[in-house]
């Protein structure tokens, strides 16, 4: 079965980020000129995702007034001939269909998803965490595309979520997996899983495997979601219902993603992001090696 469906979830405070995130919200900074959530979309549009449900709270409707139809400022660009400007400001907005629902209570990401069970209907959904960023550049597939390749050719009924191996000491900051290998070679590592662990404590942790924030699960996952009890730090955490998932049925495979993953979630991979996407554009590139060198020559 195909995914037609995304939720972003988008209710989160942002406090790492103050006090740049105190009336902004955290979706909206920018990787160079691109709103972090708009690379999101981005993805999931690629995927073939037709609709997205984002899950927000107070403060976030900004997020909607981006990808909403600007007709004053695409009016004043087509005045002015900024026609570029103009198509890229005026695409997004055409291209996707966007639901909003709110999560009233920051009750953890399991429940986040949960509250967009209405909006997304019992089928299944791709969740994407605006946190990660996955730079596919070259690749025939984005991050969420991956995912739901694996999910299609595995029937539509298991879950499948995106991998990637962090360094020893950083377990505790993920969801931590084992399984067992079913698919090992240069293109594809797929694992069934078999052990999932929300931000195990120190020692702990059943391998350097954590889950990134790209999942696509089957609609099997609704009625988990509404069973799953508050975990870790108190929330009800989507790696829990993961686990469940993994218990029953067809099961949960975890991916090894393809692609350059960084943390926007954290404040110097932000600023790694922004710097690697700006490397990537032309018209930014020499300029900003010649101000690194000068910029680590004077501060360095
Ligand atoms: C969330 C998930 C965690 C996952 C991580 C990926 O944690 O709960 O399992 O590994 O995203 O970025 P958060 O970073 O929101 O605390």
């Amino acid at each position: 079965m195909r995914v037609r469906k995304a939720v972003i979830p988008a209710a989160g405070l942002g406090t790492r980020f103050l006090p740049a995130t105190k009336a902004v919200p955290k979706e909206l900074l920018p990787i160079v000129d691109v709103p972090t959530i708009q690379l999101v979309v981005e993805e999931a549009l690629a995927a073939g995702i037709e609709e997205i449900v984002l899950v927000t709270g107070r403060g976030k409707s900004a997020i909607e007034d981006h990808f909403d139809v600007s007709y004053e400022l695409e009016e004043t660009l087509a005045k002015r001939q900024k026609r570029e400007l103009y198509e890229q400001v005026a695409a997004i907005s055409r291209r996707v269909r966007l639901i909003s629902v709110r999560q009233k209570e920051p009750l953890g990401l399991g429940h986040a998803v949960a509250v967009a069970h209405q909006a997304v209907g019992d089928e299944p959904v791709a969740v994407l965490l605006g946190d990660d960023l996955i730079d596919c550049e070259g690749l025939p597939q984005g991050g969420i595309g991956q995912l739901c390749s694996v999910f299609e050719r595995l029937g539509g009924e298991a879950g499948v979520v995106a991998l990637t191996e962090v360094p020893a000491g950083e377990e505790h900051l993920y969801g931590v997996v084992a399984g067992d290998v079913v698919v090992d070679s240069d293109e594809q590592r797929l694992l069934r899983l078999s052990q999932l662990v929300e931000k195990p404590a120190p020692g702990t942790a059943p391998s350097q495997l954590a889950i990134l924030g790209r999942y696509v699960l089957p609609a099997s996952i609704w009625p988990i979601l509404e069973r799953t009890a508050p975990g870790k730090g108190g929330e009800i955490q989507l790696t829990d219902a993961l686990r469940t998932l993994a218990a029953q049925g067809d099961g949960c495979y975890g991916l090894r993603l393809r692609g350059v993953r960084h943390d926007a979630g954290d404040r110097l991979g932000y600023l790694g992001a922004n710097l690697a996407y700006a490397l990537k554009r032309p018209e930014l590139r020499p300029g900003l090696v010649a101000l690194m060198r000068d910029l680590i020559d004077r501060y360095g």
